[in-house]
């Protein structure tokens, strides 16, 4: 990994940091309830992502694309991680934003070709080296944010497996942590990892395990601790994407302690690479081998894409192995960046007119109360409930995003006082010490001749 170089799962991890309350698109079939999955309102929205979802998982969606189009902080962004979410590990979902097409080493053609292949996976049977057994230990490393020390991150540790016969520990980087986290692998649990691939599958709670913590047995899956040795020769149902398949072609091997300790790499990958894959894949899938699954890109503030981006999705789109793209834009009509003419969001009328567009509306005040209430629970944050409501009130005059960023530090200045609960004075207090947008710009305008220019 490049000095200072920041890992593509830490960036994932931060963009899902401020949504961590939502599991899912919260529907019942294919209707949406009120309140469900963290997600709250936004009706219309979340059942036309979830048809999107329905469509995808029937692999009758491939190569089209949505457009997320509303309002800030209406949650565009939100509704895709529920997407992901719903789509489930199997199918690949890959989280971007405009801006870090500009900003990566590599060329953008190059970056979003990756992207594109990091979202179709291919589901292969094949005896694997595995790591299997029951987690005995787990120690998760966590430590300050690089570039932002007030926040956690986990970057690496350790894991015990054992089974009947015999136990391993094993060391880990951060996206090994990472991925155990987001597999929510716990003590007791028994999974598998593909030594090669560096892939964890959590098969189920161990018989004990599910006895000790008197688990919901409907809900958990409870398997017997296998035997033998830990590291053994097994048929591993897995799922890789294109791009893994590319970069396993590039180097002449994988070796699990490269992809437990080493960087992933920007680098970029031949064309001639390329196509050597896409011909064994589909040989693997005459064979009947493996399958193809078309996952997801999600290109978060799409209007700040150029024309030749545009240009090369379209494309891209019509090629016989495409994932799924949806944008997102809080833009109205505005230039295309590359041209000088202005569009529908940014976005040239060819493309435009080949994509699904799902609108999100502004929240009411009583949505804006039922989702910082979810909010404050998932950052455990006691609030009065005049303290509640007094949020939702600059949250309706202002923006949900201001009211939701008001939660934390009015919880500490609460703490300072030694409160339990956040009373509103604690909230009209920050509401002081930090504007919103509209208030900067007032502030801006008051006293300009004196700001430097
Ligand atoms: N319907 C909802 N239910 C629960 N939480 C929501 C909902 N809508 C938005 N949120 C939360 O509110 C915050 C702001 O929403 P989000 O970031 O998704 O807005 P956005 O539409 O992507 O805004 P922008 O245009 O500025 O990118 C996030 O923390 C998000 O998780
Ligand atoms: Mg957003």
């Amino acid at each position: 990994m490049e000095e200072g170089a920041v890992p593509v799962s830490l960036k994932e991890w931060e963009r899902v940091a401020a949504h961590t309350h939502i599991t899912g698109l919260g529907l019942e079939g294919l209707k949406a309830k009120p309140v469900a999955a963290g997600m709250v309102g936004q009706i219309k929205a979340r059942e036309a992502a979830g048809l999107v979802v329905h469509l995808v998982r029937k692999g009758k969606f491939a190569g089209r694309a949505v457009l997320l189009a509303g309002p800030p902080g209406t949650g565009k962004t939100a509704l895709a991680i529920a997407i992901a979410k719903e789509l489930g590990r199997d199918v690949p979902v890959v989280l971007l934003t405009a801006s870090e097409i500009y900003s990566a080493e590599i060329k953008k053609t190059e970056f979003l070709t990756q992207a594109l292949r990091r979202a179709i996976g291919v589901r292969i049977r094949e005896m694997r080296r595995v790591y299997e057994g029951k987690v005995e230990e787990l120690s998760i490393r966590q430590e300050p944010h690089p570039y932002n020390p007030y926040v956690k991150i986990p970057v690496g540790g350790t894991i015990k497996l054992a089974t009947l016969d015999h136990s391993q520990k094993l060391s880990m980087d951060q996206a090994f942590a990472i991925s155990l986290i987001r597999e929510g692998v716990e003590t007791g649990d028994v999974i598998q990892i593909d030594v090669d691939g560096g892939r964890v599958v959590k098969l189920g709670k161990s018989r004990e395990a599910a006895e000790k913590e008197k688990v919901d047995l409907s809900s958990v899956q409870v398997v017997d601790v296998p035997s033998g040795p830990v590291l053994k020769n097994k048929e591993f149902v897995y799922t890789v994407t294109l791009h893994d398949l590319d970069l396993a072609h590039s180097r002449s091997s994988i070796s699990f302690f490269g992809l437990l300790f080493g960087g992933e790499g920007r680098k970029e990958i031949s064309a001639e690479t390329r196509a050597t894959v896409d011909e064994t894949v589909k040989e693997w899938v005459e064979e009947g081998k493996a399958e193809i699954l078309p996952g997801v890109v999600f290109i978060d503030e799409c209007s700040m894409l150029d024309i030749e981006t545009f240009a090369f999705l379209g494309r891209a789109m019509e090629q016989e192995l495409a994932p799924i793209i949806i944008f997102a834009t809080n833009r109205g009509l505005t230039v295309v960046r590359g041209t000088d003419f202005k569009a529908p969001h940014g976005m040239p009328l060819d493309l435009l007119d080949r994509l699904l567009i799902i609108t999100t509306q502004p929240y009411t005040r009583e949505e804006i109360l039922e989702i910082l209430k979810i909010r404050a629970k998932t950052e455990k944050i006691n609030l009065s409930q005049e303290a509640l409501e007094y949020l939702a009130q600059i949250g309706e005059a202002n923006s949900l995003r201001y009211a939701i960023q008001l939660l934390a530090p009015a919880s500490e200045v609460a703490i300072a006082e030694g409160a339990k609960i956040v009373e509103k004075k604690h909230v009209e207090h920050v509401r002081e010490l930090f504007v919103d947008v509209s208030r900067s710009v007032q502030y801006l305008r008051e006293h300009e001749e004196r700001m430097l220019k």
